[in-house]
């Protein structure tokens, strides 16, 4: 199972990846996670990365386009994985495109989750993340489930960074969608609901018939 979440930030694709690597046993490939992990451990892309994350922009199609290679060609991967955050640019759809032609792979399902900005706005100056594993949370929650950490706001869900956020989303990653509609791999699931509403319609889509290829 191959599959990819696209949506807004804060349209809930680290909620529902979650949800999918826990059901289906795959590993969740977010590429803002990757970055994060990079920035808290110092390296020379983490330091690159940094200024640029935290004012809501985008780093370079060249260093993601090689970032998704390495690790879809990861061991773990070949089970099947859950893309989330790539490709986020037309350059970028090609390049995916031509990497999962080489690995011999398709994706089974785009699963685009449509939000209204004004719930976006809101779920980004509320949302609590885990230091150490990422996991997302709701307002009001005070530790991470999963070790115990304390929670903390993302440096790019500060009010400054939303708004260059959105709109870079809306001018380059929007026509990313298309690139899919074509294909026919397309299940839009309205992410208004609750969490597990979106869940239900999320699975659904997924075991729906397999998607018509082009
Ligand atoms: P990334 O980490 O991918 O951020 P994003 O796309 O902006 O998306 P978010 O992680 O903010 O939101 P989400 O959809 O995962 O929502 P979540 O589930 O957390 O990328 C960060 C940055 O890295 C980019 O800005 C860019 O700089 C760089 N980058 C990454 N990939 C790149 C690429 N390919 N090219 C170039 N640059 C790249 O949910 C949000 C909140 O809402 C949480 O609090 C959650 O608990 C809550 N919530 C979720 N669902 C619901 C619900 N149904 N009802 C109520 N609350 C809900
Ligand atoms: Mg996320």
């Amino acid at each position: 199972m191959n599959l990819l979440l696209y949506g807004a930030p804060g349209s809930g694709k680290g909620t529902q990846a979650n949800m999918l690597r826990s059901h289906f046993g795959i590993p969740h490939i977010a590429t803002g996670d990757m970055l994060r992990a990079e920035i808290a451990a110092g390296t020379s892309l983490g330091q690159k990365a940094q200024p640029i994350l935290a004012a809501g922009h985008y780093v370079s199609d060249e260093i993601m386009i090689a970032m998704i290679a390495n690790r879809l060609r990861q061991p773990d991967s070949r089970r099947g994985f859950i893309v989330d955050g790539f490709p986020r640019t037309i350059p970028q759809a090609e390049a995916l495109d031509t990497l999962m032609h080489e690995l011999g792979r398709h994706f089974d399902r785009v699963l685009y989750l449509r939000v209204e900005l004004d719930e976006l706005l809101q779920r980004l100056s509320g949302r609590l993340v885990c230091p150490q594993c990422q996991r997302t949370y709701p307002p009001g929650t005070a530790l991470c489930v999963a070790d115990g950490s304390d929670l903390v706001q993302r440096e790019d869900d500060k009010a400054e960074a939303v708004k260059p956020r959105i709109e870079v989303y809306l001018q380059k990653t929007i026509p990313v969608l298309d690139h899919y509609r074509g294909e026919g791999l397309v299940s839009e699931i309205d992410g208004m609901g609750t969490i597990d509403d979106i869940s239900r319609q999320v699975m659904a889509a997924v075991t729906a018939q397999p998607a018509k290829r082009a």
